[in-house]
């Protein structure tokens, strides 16, 4: 047995930002194994409170899944954004030294923002960034900190949607697609971003395992195929038998504040041949959560 499996027998998984999208799957899916930290108890722009805490949990390995996420917010508050996506990384990453343990960032599509032109082959894990606006830079600068620790791995996903509770509170694309669509909405959504929506328990399951199996370096994981956000909404209504009015717009007619890649689809190649199997597919991962979605609620409504 390896002294890293050993130690993830015995060690907790440190998993901060528990209480995210992704963190809340690793919480759920690592079960006794994770040891859990988000704000307010654990802020890890904090550099001294972050060593304390995580040198007194003596985790195997840390995983943060902790970021600012409002891409366009990003936008006016640089300095926030930079102090939690890039510096904090690299507290994490002295954390991380000191305990002779792994560290694995989550990282983002948006570290590829420049536009590649007609049928591109996805973003290889060797291909070279060209981050775009606040939130990718800061992410990007995320990457190159959590890099410097010996032991590390940058995980790039994309597009994450699926909490494991509050399900009508959850900030993704889509919830705010059903929100607006069960209120007999119309929506407008653009037709001219290419990524690969991901489910978090998917992404979050994958975690477990390139933990378990001592994954080093950059690896792309997000659910498998390629898509726009006019066609997966078209999906999520089809899906979930809504009929609301649905206009392609561009990003330009869009107009958020913070720029979008066009193209960001990461090639799934070196996750695949590691565990001998690729990620699910975009449409049944979708399907998976929606179902997952509907007991949820179906639970929530009945419970006392
Ligand atoms: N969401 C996406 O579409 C997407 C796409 C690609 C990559 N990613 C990356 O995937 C990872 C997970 O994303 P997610 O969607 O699960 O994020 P999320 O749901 O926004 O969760 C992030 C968590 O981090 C916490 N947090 C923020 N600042 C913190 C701080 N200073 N100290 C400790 N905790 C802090 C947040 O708390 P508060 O809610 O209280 O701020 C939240 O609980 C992130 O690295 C993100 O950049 C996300």
């Amino acid at each position: 047995m390896s002294r890293m499996i050993q130690a993830i027998l015995t060690n907790p998984i440190a998993v901060i930002g528990a209480a995210g999208q992704l963190g809340g799957w690793l919480r759920q899916l690592l079960g006794e194994r994770a040891r859990t930290f988000d704000l307010p108890e654990l802020d890890i722009t904090d550099h001294d409170a972050v060593l304390r805490v995580l040198l007194a949990a003596r985790p195997a390995a840390i995983v943060n899944c902790a970021a600012y996420t409002n891409v366009d917010r990003a936008e006016a508050e640089p300095d926030v954004c930079f102090a939690v996506n890039a510096t904090a990384v690299a507290h994490l990453a002295e954390a991380a030294a000191e305990l002779d343990c792994p560290l694995v960032q989550v990282s983002t599509d948006y570290v590829f923002g420049n536009t590649p032109g007609d049928n591109p082959p996805p973003w290889r894990e060797t291909d070279v960034p060209a981050p775009r606006g606040v939130y990718a830079e800061s992410k990007r600068a995320g990457e190159l900190a959590a890099l410097r620790a010996p032991k590390h791995l940058v995980v790039r996903t994309c597009g994450l949607y699926g909490h494991t509770t509050l399900v009508d509170q959850a900030r993704n694309f889509v919830e705010a697609i059903l929100r607006k669509a069960e209120r007999g909405e119309s929506l407008r959504v653009v037709d001219d971003q290419v990524c690969s929506p991901s489910y978090a328990r998917d992404v979050a399951e994958a975690i477990c395992w390139l933990l378990d199996v001592e994954i080093t370096g950059i690896i792309h994981v997000t659910n498998a195929g390629a898509t726009n956000w006019y066609e997966f909404a078209r999906e999520i209504l089809a899906l979930r038998g809504l009929s609301v009015p649905i206009e392609a717009i561009s990003t330009a007619e869009y107009n958020a504040p913070a720029p979008r890649p066009a193209y960001s689809v990461l090639d799934g190649a070196r996750y695949a041949s590691l565990r001998g199997a690729a990620m699910p597919r975009i449409h049944a991962a979708l399907r998976a959560y929606l179902t997952w979605r509907s007991r949820a609620l179906e639970k929530r409504n009945t419970s006392p």
